[in-house]
Formats: C-alpha cells, structure tokens, sequence
C-alpha cells in the first residue's frame, strides 16, 4: 500500500478547501479506504471539524506546524494509508502549501463561481506549475464550489473556467445547508442521514471522479 496524495489548494480565503477535504476524507474512509486528513493551516478547521463530534470516519492530525517539511514527514507515512488529504491554509506561496504540492498526486482547487474568487485564485495556477517541476507528474483539477447554476452570473464565471488553465471535474458541490451542518455536527455528509440524501450522493459522484483519476 502506498498512499495517494490529493492536496486540497487555493490562494483564496474561504473558498472550502476544508470542507472539500473533509467531505472527500470523509467519504473515503466511509468506503473502507485508511485515511489521514493533514490538517496543514494553522487555522485547524479539519481538527475542530473531526473533534466536534464523535468518531469522524478518518484520521485527522494537525500537521500545520511541519510547513515547508510537510512532505518529508508524510512520505515517511506513505505506506501507512490508502490516502492523504491535505487542508492546506490559504496562501499559495506558504512553504507547506509547496510541500504539499511537492508530494501531491492531484491538486483539488476549489472556486466559487464569482468573478473575484476567481481572480484570487489565479496564483495558485503559478503555484502548481511550479511544483511540477520537482513533481512532474501532479494531476490538478479545479472543484466548482457553492454553486448556483440559476444565476447568470455563475454561469457566465463557469464558462470562464477553461482560460483558468487547469480542467474542471464534472462534479461539483452546490451550496447547501448539509455542508455547514456537518461541520458543526463533526460529521460525514452520509452520517446526517436522509435529509443529506442528495448532498450524499454529490460528495459520491465527487469522490468516484477522484478515484478514477487516481486510479484506485
Ligand atoms: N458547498 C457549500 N455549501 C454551503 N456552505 C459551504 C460550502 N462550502 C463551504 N461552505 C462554507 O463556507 C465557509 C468557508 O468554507 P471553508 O472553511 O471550507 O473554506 P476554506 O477555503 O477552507 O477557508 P480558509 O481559506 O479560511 O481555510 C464555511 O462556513 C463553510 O461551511
Ligand atoms: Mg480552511
């Protein structure tokens, strides 16, 4: 066994690195994968998430104080997991969101679908093609946040997203009450029960897209 690494990644404050970490360690571990989700900002929303309730599904650490030796410390574990989630702070220069990106198979970069997230999420475009030089082989995807596919506006930000430069998943998360709920809930989107049933089957399609493209 050795560990696949997704890197949880953007510039941007707020646009739900954490809770795409969470969702999608959340829901590998609920398959039967052994998960570690780094927590690498110093911020620890993943460990006040995994803490607020009882017996999230994956093994959260805070791992924010190794920065730029972040990568070190992980391959060492490698062999331990079937994945590594990294939550990374939003910075993209920071020497651990390099580190991350240095030891990452795939890069997650969540973006709210408005014309100012977007422009904030440019730098970590520079970011990951940096890191391809030592890490030529990282995957990066950009992961459509809070979305709300009515507006005009949305809509006209999501036909911008091929200049962004990185491939967009099919899959998206919408804006949705559940999301929040499980956070403050310390929860998996699945462990709400019914009334999740439609955010479940999103975070499904979400980690099924990933693991295809990690072919696990
Ligand atoms: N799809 C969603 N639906 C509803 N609320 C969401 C969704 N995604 C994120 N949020 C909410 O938006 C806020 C920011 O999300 P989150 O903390 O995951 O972002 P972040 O990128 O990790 O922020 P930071 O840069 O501060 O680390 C939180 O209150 C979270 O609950
Ligand atoms: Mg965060």
């Amino acid at each position: 066994m050795s560990a696949k690494v997704i890197a949880v990644v953007n510039q941007k404050g707020g646009a739900g690195k954490s809770t795409l970490a969470m969702l999608l360690a959340g829901s590998l571990a609920e398959e039967g994968a052994s998960v570690l989700l780094a927590d690498a900002d110093p911020q620890n929303t993943a460990c006040r998430w995994a803490t607020a309730g009882q017996g999230f599904p994956a093994r959260v650490e805070d791992l924010s104080g190794e920065e730029g030796k972040l990568h070190k410390h992980l391959k060492k574990r490698i062999e331990a997991f079937d994945y590594i989630v990294i939550d990374s702070p939003p910075a993209a220069s920071a020497p651990i969101t390099l580190s991350a990106l240095r030891l990452a198979h795939l890069a997650l970069v969540p973006v709210i679908p408005s014309p100012l997230d977007l422009w904030a999420s440019l730098r970590i475009r520079e970011a990951i093609e940096a890191a391809r030089v030592k890490n030529p082989g990282l995957i990066a995807r950009i992961v459509v946040n809070q979305a709300q596919l009515n507006t005009v506006l949305a809509r006209e930000v999501l036909a911008l997203l091929p200049e962004f430069g990185i491939p967009t998943l099919a899959a998206q998360l919408k804006q949705r009450t559940a999301y929040r709920q499980c956070a403050a809930l310390g929860s998996t989107v699945n462990a709400l029960g019914s009334r999740a049933a439609i955010a479940s089957l999103e975070v499904d399609a979400l980690r099924r897209e990933v693991q295809m493209l990690l072919r696990k």
